[in-house]
């Protein structure tokens, strides 16, 4: 704690309990609309992420309708069925058990795009590292993220979508970069361990094991 200026006791506890309980979320989502207020509340979030040369790259799509939440959900399932394919025996048969999406679950579902054309910043912090554009609308999502979190919104990040599908149906123009697409809505609590750890698809790693000090070493990494 900087003895100089921080945050309150109550404040700072405040910021890592929605940093350690926020989840992806996939189920569990109530069938309430989410007030206009509140979800301009999390875009004002995300707009307000660090950007390189302060460029604010990102772009949002709210998505409420429900025939568009089913198209984007026929996509998944194509897709789905592709990865299943992608394993066999029995790490396919635990794929096949796993619950990844709430689009139709969720009342509403935001596309995350990135538009790495803009001038915006006079390529200040790009010309050595491009992608830092892409890097910043990641930043804006983490925000939008910790912000639900901490209204009791749950977000689920959905990544099993063929792109090519999404810009046809989105009507995304081409010079627009898909990043992410997100389920999100009002649940009954966040689970205390992520999905993917419960159904035994992979466990989290000790926070030691990945870091090192003054030069990378192997020694750290699991
Ligand atoms: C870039 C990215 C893509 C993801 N894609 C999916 C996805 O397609 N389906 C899914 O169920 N979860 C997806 N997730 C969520 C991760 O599985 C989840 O964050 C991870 O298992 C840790 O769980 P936690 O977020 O609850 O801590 C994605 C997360 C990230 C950051």
């Amino acid at each position: 704690m900087n003895p100089h200026f921080s945050f309150n006791e109550a404040e700072r506890e405040a910021v890592y309990r929605v940093i350690a309980e926020r989840r992806d979320v996939r189920r569990g989502f109530l069938d309430v609309p989410l007030p206009g207020d509140l979800i301009g509340r999390l875009l004002a979030a995300a707009h307000s992420a660090p950007s390189v040369g302060l460029m604010q790259p990102s772009r949002f799509i709210v998505i409420r309708d429900q025939a568009i939440r089913k198209a984007v959900h026929q996509i998944f399932e194509t897709a789905n069925r592709r990865a299943l394919n992608s394993y066999d025996g029995e790490r396919a048969e635990r794929y096949s058990r796993l619950k990844l999406e709430g689009i139709l679950e969720a009342p509403q579902n935001l596309c995350v795009l990135c538009d790495r054309e803009n001038e915006r910043g006079h390529g200040l912090g790009r010309q050595t590292m491009p992608e830092t554009t892409v890097y910043s609308t990641v930043c804006a999502i983490q925000n939008f993220w910790l912000a639900a979190c901490s209204e009791g919104v749950g977000v689920g990040w959905v990544s099993i979508l063929d792109p090519a599908e999404l810009y046809k149906l989105l009507n995304i123009p081409d010079h627009l970069t898909l990043v992410a697409y997100l389920c999100f809505g009002y649940i009954e609590g966040f689970a205390s361990e992520p999905d993917l750890e419960r159904l035994g698809w992979e466990k989290r790693v000790d926070l030691k094991t990945v870091v090192s000090y003054d030069r990378y070493s192997e020694e750290c990494v699991s």
